[in-house]
């Protein structure tokens, strides 16, 4: 008896959880990386792709036995405990839905979906069967971001008033993100939910009970209906502010930074140049980072971009909740309130006024507050 009750316990500290990724594009190939070199506890077990082809090639070079160009069919058939999902934002809602009513946990990339009805039956549909929903803001778990937060925890700058963070590069880079149909929005929605994801993971979720914005279409103008270059202040019920800059039209290559301003003193943080081996090059060379313009001159190449960024220990802590039955630290309802600051951005940006929260405009996508009459 008691060598079972060890080989039960041997086989289930040896056994890993079973993973399926929803898409084969530029996160997922991040989530591939991540999973394989940092979190030994899960197995990736199937990949879907849109095509056949690149679902075969992404598993052959991975080594993942599974693959398919039908997502359903990924989640019934690849026998997986966990739907990792990498796909388009308007497909985030019907994916974890018929994930979870299949009984996967799910984890979803950012932005949650396009609309709080979708928030809503998403953190619905998970409740009702039982399965874990992770919101994936990789920037709660960035080493850096981390240890600035430790350190505001201990005290270093006494008492936030202001917060700052601003992400940029000069576009995305698929084809979709511009189509606001499948997008929802454009850099404002692809980044300022970092931004109001992290203010609130700094303080500690606290409520946003105003928020201001305005925003343009600079860069890519013929490209999209969607703005590419947006500021957002967002009010804290304590009156601390938090300040997001998300840009697809600033140049130079991408760039994370955060300020943290409190009545003691003051932390500046980045990912990227900040992280970076500074070169100069005439020839140019490989690769420097995401989005990097050109690497002939002056560049700042990168080293460990996803673990910079934060995504193995994102994806070893939702590994962590599935198999120890723990709460995430970013849920669902943390991407819902993220989805209410943008969708009250969206209308601000259109009316010229601050707009209290909560909000819930019945649109189908936030960008439609802006455009539409
Ligand atoms: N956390 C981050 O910082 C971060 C960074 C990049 C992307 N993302 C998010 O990850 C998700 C995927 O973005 P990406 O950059 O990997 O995109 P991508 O275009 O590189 O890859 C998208 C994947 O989805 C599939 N796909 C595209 N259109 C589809 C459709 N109509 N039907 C079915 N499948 C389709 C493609 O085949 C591909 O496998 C998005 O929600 C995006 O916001 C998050």
């Amino acid at each position: 008896m008691k060598n079972a009750k060890m080989c039960l316990g041997i086989s289930y500290v040896m056994s890993k959880t079973k993973v399926l990724l929803l898409g084969a594009g530029f996160i997922a190939d991040i989530h591939i990386e991540s999973y394989k070199r940092f979190v030994p506890e899960a197995v990736l077990v199937g990949i879907y792709s849109r095509t056949e082809q690149r679902a075969m090639e992404t598993a052959r070079r991975h080594g993942i036995e599974k693959y398919y160009s039908d997502w359903k069919k990924a989640i019934l058939d690849s026998d997986c405990e966990v739907v990792d999902i990498c796909l388009p934002n308007f497909l985030h809602c019907q994916a974890a839905c018929f994930a979870a009513e299949h009984g996967k946990h799910v984890i979803i990339e950012k932005p949650l979906c396009l609309n709080m009805d979708e928030a809503d039956l998403m953190i619905e549909t998970c409740c009702k069967y039982g399965r874990k929903l992770m919101y994936a803001e990789e920037l709660c778990f960035a080493p850096k971001y981390e240890r600035v937060r430790k350190t505001i925890k201990e005290g270093a700058v006494g008492k936030i008033f202001q917060l700052r963070q601003c992400e940029k590069h000069s576009g995305p880079h698929s084809a979709w993100f511009y189509d606001i149909e499948q997008s929802g929005g454009g850099a404002l929605m692809d980044m300022g939910c970092h931004a109001f994801g992290w203010f609130r993971w700094m303080l500690d979720r606290a409520k946003v009970t105003s928020v201001y914005a305005t925003m343009r279409t600079l860069y890519h103008i013929g490209r999209t209906k969607a703005e590419d270059n947006s500021v957002a202040i967002a009010e804290f019920e304590d009156g601390t502010i938090g300040i997001a800059e998300n840009s697809w039209a600033k140049q130079g290559g991408m760039d994370d930074r955060i300020e943290v301003y409190g009545n003691e003193g003051v932390v500046y943080a980045d990912l990227f140049t900040g992280n970076s081996a500074l070169t100069y090059s005439q020839k140019g060379y490989g690769y420097a980072m995401e989005k990097a313009g050109s690497t002939q001159g002056w560049s700042f190449t990168i080293f460990e971009e996803a673990f910079n960024q934060g995504y193995p220990h994102e994806l070893a802590h939702f590994i962590d909740c599935v198999r120890n039955d723990k709460q995430p630290v970013s849920t669902g309802e943390d991407g819902r309130a993220v989805l209410e600051i943008m969708l009250a951005a969206y209308q601000s940006a259109k009316t010229g006024a601050k707009v209290k929260l909560p909000f819930r405009p019945n649109v189908k996508k936030p960008i439609d507050l802006w455009l539409n009459d």
